[in-house]
């Protein structure tokens, strides 16, 4: 009998090591990177063995996970031509040695600038080997229905491109297996990364008398930057501008105020109408 329980156990292990599992890690206030990251998966075929949302601030202050899967896909939204520095300094934790990775941005289909390469950058901090990587494009997360700004993306097109790209990581994955090495993909971008410009501590949102006060906005809220106490307004000071409460509140009570940023939005809706597609890396063999 105890044989055959370690007869069991060997197989179990043996497996375990033979199936071939997937890590997502991602930051995503808005849910397009996370509904990319999800469609690259499936587009793999692999066993998704961990996600690691890290949006709300109650995961990132667990201790980071161990991966020890087959393959890692980090994923995170373009702020300013950068990371998003809350998802960056939780990233740059994370170690992971010797496992393949694939860094993905999710940017408003403006630019994404030196976002990818920091992002691959991170993962070779964290001992990855970045084999491919991608930028898709999101709905801007400044985006409203009377001013739109990639509306609705990622869709069909960009949904069947993640998944497509999905498949051919898998190729290069069973590839480098059998011996063929690559070098780490090459990504566009510049270092000394460009500064972010978006300025800190500006009003940002109005509460209008639709709130029924029923919390949404304070439980979407990646930085607790919601005040329940003084009718769900927003800490200036701690908002990072990502919109998760404004997308989220069921009574649209939510919205930009008049300024800076409804500004920013409006140039936007002009100059970032003309679609752009996403772009996927692949390390030459
Ligand atoms: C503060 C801030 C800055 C942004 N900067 C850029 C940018 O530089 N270029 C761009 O194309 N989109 C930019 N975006 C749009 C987001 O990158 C885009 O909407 C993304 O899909 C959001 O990802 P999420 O849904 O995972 O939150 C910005 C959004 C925010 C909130």
């Amino acid at each position: 009998m105890a044989f055959f329980k370690y007869l069991v156990h060997i197989w179990e292990k043996m497996d375990k090591m033979n199936k071939k599992t997937i890590t997502l890690v991602y930051f995503s206030p808005t849910a397009t990177t996370r509904t990319v990251l999800g469609e690259i998966a499936k587009g793999t075929g692999y066993d998704v063995a961990d996600v690691c949302d890290i949006t709300l601030s109650q995961a990132r202050e667990k201790i980071p996970p161990k991966i020890d899967s087959s393959l890692v896909i980090f994923g995170a939204p373009v702020y300013s031509g950068r990371l998003p520095s809350l998802a960056a300094d939780y990233f740059k934790q994370l170690s992971a040695p010797g496992i393949p990775a694939v860094p993905v941005v999710l940017y408003g289909n403006r630019e994404y600038d030196d976002a990818l390469l920091e992002l691959k950058d991170i993962c070779i901090q964290c001992g990855c080997q970045p084999l491919a990587a991608g930028a898709f494009i999101g709905e801007h997360s400044f985006s409203t229905n009377q001013i739109p700004i990639a509306r609705s993306r990622p869709d069909k097109r960009d949904l069947a491109s993640a998944f497509d790209f999905g498949q051919k990581i898998a190729r290069l994955m069973d590839s480098t297996a059998k011996g063929l090495s690559c070098a780490p993909v090459d990504v566009p971008g510049n270092f000394p990364y460009k500064e972010p410009t978006i300025p800190g501590g500006v009003p940002f949102i109005d509460v209008t008398e639709d709130c029924t006060a029923c919390g949404t906005c304070v439980s979407f809220c990646p930085v607790e930057a919601v005040d329940e106490k003084a009718g769900f307004c927003t800490m200036d000071d701690i908002c990072i501008h990502c919109c998760a409460c404004i997308k989220a509140c069921p009574e649209s009570a939510r919205i930009m105020k008049q300024g800076n940023f409804k500004d920013i939005a409006v140039r936007l809706n002009k100059t970032c109408d003309k679609r752009k597609d996403p772009e996927m890396f692949f390390a030459s063999r």
